[in-house]
C-alpha cells in the first residue's frame, strides 16, 4: 500500500529540493550555435523566419564568435553562402570558399572556439540539391568525390570537426580515407547519421538559400516514419569511422535520442533545427507562450532523451539566462 506512505510531492516542495534532485541540467558547453556565413563586410542580414538570427559576414562573424566564446557555448557549426552557384557545387570545395575563409579568421583571431563546418553541396549548387543530378536524381558516388574535397579543405582552413549532412551512402568513409591520406588523422567526423526529410528545415533553406529547386530531398534523407532505419544508419557510419553522430531535427525524434543513447556508447548530438526554433519564437512573439520557459524545456528534453550536446540556435540566450 504504497500511498500515504510514499508522496513523490515531498521531493518538489521548494525550489532548493527540486534543485537537489533534478535529473537534468544544461550547460553552455553543450550547446553549439548554428551561423551562416555571406559575402561582403560589415553585413548582418536579418532572416525573417528565424529572428534574431541573420547572415553574417565574415568580420561580424568572428566578433559574433568572440561573444560565443564568453559565453562559454560549445562551439559553432558554420553554413556558408557562396558568392556564387554551379552545378558542380564548386563554391563547397573551393581552399578560398566562403566557409573555408570563415574558418582561418575565426581560428585566426578566437583560436579556442571550438569550429564544425557542415559539409554539404545544397547551399552551393544551382538546383539546390545535396549532389551531382544525374537523370533527375542525385548521385551517390560522383558526389562522395565532393564532400571528400570539401572536408578536406575545411581541414586545411583549421576546422575541428567535419559534419556531413547530405545523407549520401558512404560519406563517412570517403570523408575519412581523404583526411587520413592528407595528414588529418585527427580531424573528428560528426555525422548526421540519422536526418529526416522534415518540413522543420523550412525557415533554414531562407536562411541558407537552400531550398530544392525541382522535387525535394526524399530520395536521400530519411522517411520520418523510420526508427530501425534510423539505427541503422548510425551503425553504418559508425562503422565507416564517425566519431560523434547526430539526430535530425531533435524533438520529433526523441524517441530515437533515446534509442541511440542506450545502443550506442559514441557522443550524440540532436539538432534542434530552424522550424522547431521558429515555432518557439512565433508563439512566444504572439503572446501564446512563454519564450525563455520554452526555450529551456525544449532543450531540457532533448538532454533527457540522452543528447550529449545540442545544435541549437537559442545558444545565446539560453546561455545567457545559465550564466
Ligand atoms: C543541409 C542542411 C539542412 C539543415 C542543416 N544542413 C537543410 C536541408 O537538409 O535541407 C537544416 C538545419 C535547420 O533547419 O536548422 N546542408
Amino acid at each position: 500500500m504504497p500511498f500515504p506512505i510514499h508522496r513523490p510531492r515531498r521531493l518538489r516542495s521548494s525550489e532548493s529540493m527540486r534543485r537537489l534532485v533534478r535529473e537534468t541540467r544544461l550547460d553552455p558547453a553543450n550547446f553549439v550555435l548554428p551561423l551562416f556565413v555571406c559575402p561582403g563586410e560589415g553585413v548582418r542580414r536579418p532572416i525573417s523566419s528565424m529572428p534574431p538570427q541573420a547572415q553574417m559576414s565574415i568580420d561580424v562573424t568572428v566578433a559574433e564568435c568572440s561573444e560565443i566564446e564568453a559565453l562559454g557555448i560549445g562551439g559553432v557549426m558554420l553554413f556558408g553562402l557562396p558568392e556564387s552557384k554551379d552545378e558542380q557545387a564548386s563554391g563547397a570545395y573551393d581552399d578560398n570558399g566562403i566557409v573555408q575563409r570563415a574558418v582561418r579568421a575565426i581560428k585566426r583571431e578566437v583560436p579556442d572556439l571550438l569550429v564544425i563546418t557542415d559539409v554539404c553541396n545544397c547551399e552551393y549548387t544551382s538546383h539546390g540539391h545535396c549532389g551531382l543530378i544525374v537523370n533527375g536524381d542525385v548521385d551517390n558516388d560522383a558526389t562522395l568525390e565532393w564532400l571528400a574535397k570539401s572536408a578536406l579543405s575545411h581541414a586545411r582552413a583549421g576546422a575541428d570537426v567535419v559534419a556531413p549532412s547530405d545523407m549520401m551512402d558512404g560519406r563517412v568513409s570517403a570523408i575519412r580515407t581523404a583526411l587520413d591520406a592528407n595528414g588529418f588523422t585527427n580531424t573528428p567526423i560528426l555525422s548526421y547519421a540519422a536526418k529526416f526529410a522534415s518540413v522543420f528545415y523550412g525557415p533554414f533553406r531562407e536562411a541558407a538559400e537552400s531550398a530544392p529547386q525541382f522535387g525535394d530531398r526524399r530520395s536521400y534523407q530519411m522517411d520520418p516514419a523510420n526508427a530501425r532505419e534510423a539505427m541503422r544508419e548510425i551503425a553504418l557510419d559508425l562503422e565507416e569511422g564517425a566519431d560523434m553522430i547526430m539526430i535530425k531535427p531533435a524533438m520529433p525524434y526523441l524517441d530515437l535520442i533515446r534509442e541511440a543513447r542506450d545502443r550506442f556508447d559514441v557522443p550524440i548530438s540532436a539538432y534542434q533545427v530552424s522550424g522547431e526554433y521558429s515555432m518557439i519564437m512565433a508563439a512566444a512573439a504572439n503572446g501564446w507562450i512563454d519564450l525563455e520557459r520554452a526555450m529551456m524545456e525544449s532543450l531540457t528534453s532533448i538532454k533527457r532523451a540522452g543528447a550529449d550536446f545540442i545544435l541549437t540556435y537559442f545558444a545565446k540566450p539560453a546561455a545567457q539566462l545559465l550564466a
